[in-house]
């Protein structure tokens, strides 16, 4: 530009600052103050009915998680990747000081007056070649790094978290423990116990957080691995909660048993009826384990099994309770077949004397 036609330009940009032209101050201030009213009525919009998804809460424990800074930034995050291990600093250092250097400094080494992007192909290429940059690492970097994972939906309420505890419980642990954590034989180990976890012994002495842990780190000098994240294992945090509270379900407080099953009321059912009053307490207290599992061959599936199933069948002697191996079991009494049943959880006093009953007027399949 020489100087005559930019003596002409200045008159030019005069005149029209001071004919038609707009002032700063308060004329762009206004203007940026309504477009910046409205950016943020835009992001309160979007922060109230959109919302940011929840990652899980987090946990110092978990060597899986890959931080990573919001979108805006991903491109400076991929630009690291090209700088191994000690450059890394260097280049985000350098790069930032020259950027801003470069900011400060462009008033002073731009100083053509013209501004359509067409009449500065230099820092118009320069810019377009800097966006199209940060577009291809932002692109580049989502591309290239799995999404994180979301907080595991597993569940508001109680009863959705213990449903989705006991799916986890029937993957991960009913092997050992069996499906109510009744206990017993290993699958796969013959020879090889767990004691019962569904035990008022147990659940009265552990609290959540112990139950937790124990899950968590496994107990592995007994033989079971660990399960938490944390340790080596593949459950969330969350995961092992929902576990937890499922364990924690099978507790039955002394006084809801008398309520749930009107324990009291069964010392009024003078002849008890095997359909009616006895078969619906086997298979609520028994069938963990004599029934999909038979712990001692022994099945109260049907009339038929309870009465003749079992490695020392028969285990009830029609008429005769004191002399019937199934009644002494319930007393905790030991016998050949075995000792305390259910193990752990002796039946109320009225529940066992109504099996008696049944036991002494004939054992019949009434
Ligand atoms: C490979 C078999 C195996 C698997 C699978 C397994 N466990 Fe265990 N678990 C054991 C053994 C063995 C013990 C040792 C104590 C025992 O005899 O019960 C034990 C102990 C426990 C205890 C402590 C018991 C106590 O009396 O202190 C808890 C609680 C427990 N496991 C929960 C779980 C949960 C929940 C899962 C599933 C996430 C699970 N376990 C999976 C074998 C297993
Ligand atoms: C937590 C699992 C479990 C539950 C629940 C359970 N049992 Fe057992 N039962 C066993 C095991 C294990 C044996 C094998 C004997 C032993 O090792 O003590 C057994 C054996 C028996 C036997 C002897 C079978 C034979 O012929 O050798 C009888 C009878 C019996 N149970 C009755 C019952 C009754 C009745 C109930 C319900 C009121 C019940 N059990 C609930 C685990 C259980």
């Amino acid at each position: 530009m020489n100087a005559e036609e930019k003596q002409r330009y200045l008159e030019r940009y005069k005149e029209k600052k001071y004919s038609d032209g707009e002032f700063f101050w308060p004329d762009s201030i206004a203007k940026d103050a309504v477009v910046s009213l409205g950016i943020f009525v835009l992001l309160l919009c979007l922060a109230i009915f959109v919302g940011v998804p929840n990652e899980p809460p987090a946990n110092p424990a978990d060597a899986t998680y890959i931080p990573r800074p919001e979108w805006y930034f991903l491109w400076m995050f991929q630009l690291l990747k090209y700088f191994p291990g000690q450059l890394e600093g260097v280049a985000i250092v350098a790069l930032g000081a020259l950027i801003a250097v470069g900011l400060f400094g462009l008033p002073f080494f731009d100083r053509g007056p013209k501004r359509h992007p067409l009449n500065r192909p230099i820092a118009t290429v320069a810019m377009i070649l800097i966006v199209a940059g940060m577009v291809f690492l932002t692109v580049q970097a989502a591309v290239t790094t799995p999404p994180q994972a979301e907080a595991i939906d597993l569940g508001a309420t109680k009863e959705a978290q213990i449903k989705a505890g006991e799916e986890l419980f029937k993957k991960n642990c009913a092997d050992c423990h069996g499906e109510t954590g009744e206990g017993g034989e290993i699958k796969d180990k013959p020879g090889q116990e767990t004691r019962p976890l569904n035990s008022d012994d147990f659940l009265l002495t552990r609290t959540s957080d112990t139950i937790f842990q124990i899950i968590s780190y496994g107990q592995p000098g007994e033989g079971m691995q660990a399960f938490g994240l944390a340790h080596g294992g593949q459950l969330a945090d969350q995961e092992i909660r929902v576990i937890v509270t499922f364990i924690e379900s099978w507790y039955v407080p002394p006084e809801a048993e008398g309520t749930d099953t009107a324990v009291t009321d069964l010392a009024k059912i003078e002849n008890p009826g095997f359909a009616k009053d006895v078969k619906p307490l086997l298979d609520k207290y028994c069938s963990t384990c004599h029934s999909k599992r038979l712990k001692g061959n022994f099945s109260i599936a049907d009339f038929d099994k309870l009465m003749k199933s079992g490695d020392h069948a028969p285990n009830i002697a029609a008429g005769d309770a004191a002399n019937s191996t199934l009644a002494k079991m319930l007393h905790g009494v030991k016998t050949d077949a075995g000792g305390q049943m259910p193990p752990n959880r002796p039946l109320k006093q009225p529940q066992i004397e109504l099996i008696e009953r049944w036991i002494n007027q004939g054992a019949q399949n009434n």
